[in-house]
């Protein structure tokens, strides 16, 4: 089965950044967590110092890594991950604040038992390392492509991760996504069996000449920005939708009444 096929099926459930309500985004134990829990997993891909694709959200690494307690990254401020190598990167501890700080409430409500201590610790996750994790564990991956072009053209952005891609032969369980329409169109030069979807936050007017234009298959819009006459028009014209983040489960029927195929969700 190909990625595609998953939208011969309705209402579609996407793990956001992984299970994240229940263990730390983006990590190897948040893929694992979701498994069984939805149709496909999305996480978010950035390139190293070097250029290795590792799988973090955030374009710095305060927020969900221990980085502030290492004296020898003080004065790499903000702590970019364009300014670390993969080495350096592996050194931090991405598991532990999850259950420091109780993004959502869950630990607090009993239903999520902090591990003990040793075993919180999680590490930056490869490309290559969640490419493999999911095709080994029959999971449909939906990587979504960090806007680098301040760092890294285009095309090496894109052909690092398709080395990674082609490397481990995980190309039919793939869809892949950015807010950088110009990913897009590069993606189908390097692989044309790999959908791919327009990401947005805010409405604009030639939304299916840009579609058409950047080649895209599917279109990913905020939860703010949809309404029923656009899913629509795209639905008949061809383009699969899902929507982000959808956590209340009201929106979410009102989004598959409309005719969307799939959410993201922070809620498995
Ligand atoms: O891919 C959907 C969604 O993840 C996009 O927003 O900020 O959570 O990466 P963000
Ligand atoms: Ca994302």
């Amino acid at each position: 089965m190909h990625f595609i096929d998953l939208f011969e099926k309705p209402n579609l459930i996407a793990a956001h950044r992984g299970d994240r309500s229940h263990f730390p985004e983006n990590t190897l134990a948040s893929l694992r967590g979701a498994v069984g829990k939805c149709d496909f997993v999305e996480m978010d891909v950035w390139l190293t110092k070097e250029r290795v694709p590792v799988i973090l959200h955030d374009e710095t690494l305060g927020r969900t890594s221990d980085v502030e307690t290492f004296e020898a990254f003080r004065e790499r401020l903000p702590w970019r991950v364009e300014d670390f190598t993969l080495e350096e990167l592996k050194r931090l501890d991405v598991g532990s604040w999850f259950y420091e700080k109780d993004p959502f409430g869950l630990i607090r409500e009993g239903r999520v038992v902090p591990p003990p201590k040793n075993e919180r610790i999680q590490k930056i996750p490869t490309l290559e390392e969640v490419l493999i994790f999911s095709k080994r564990h029959g999971i449909f991956l939906n990587l979504e492509i960090k806007d680098m072009h301040h760092y890294a053209s285009d095309e090496e952005v894109l052909e690092t991760v398709f080395d990674a891609i082609e490397k481990t032969g995980t190309a039919s369980i793939l869809l892949i996504s950015s807010f950088h329409s110009d990913y897009l169109p590069l993606c189908k030069r390097l692989d044309s069996g790999i959908p791919t979807a327009l990401l947005q936050k805010r409405r604009i007017r030639n939304l299916p000449e840009l579609l058409k234009r950047v080649e895209a298959d599917g279109w990913h819009p905020s939860r703010k920005i949809v309404d029923p006459a656009t899913v629509r028009m795209l639905r008949d014209a061809g383009y699969f939708i899902n929507v982000f983040v959808v956590n209340d489960p009201e929106e979410r029927k009102k989004f598959f009444k409309w005719g969307v195929n799939g959410i993201f969700t922070d809620l498995l």
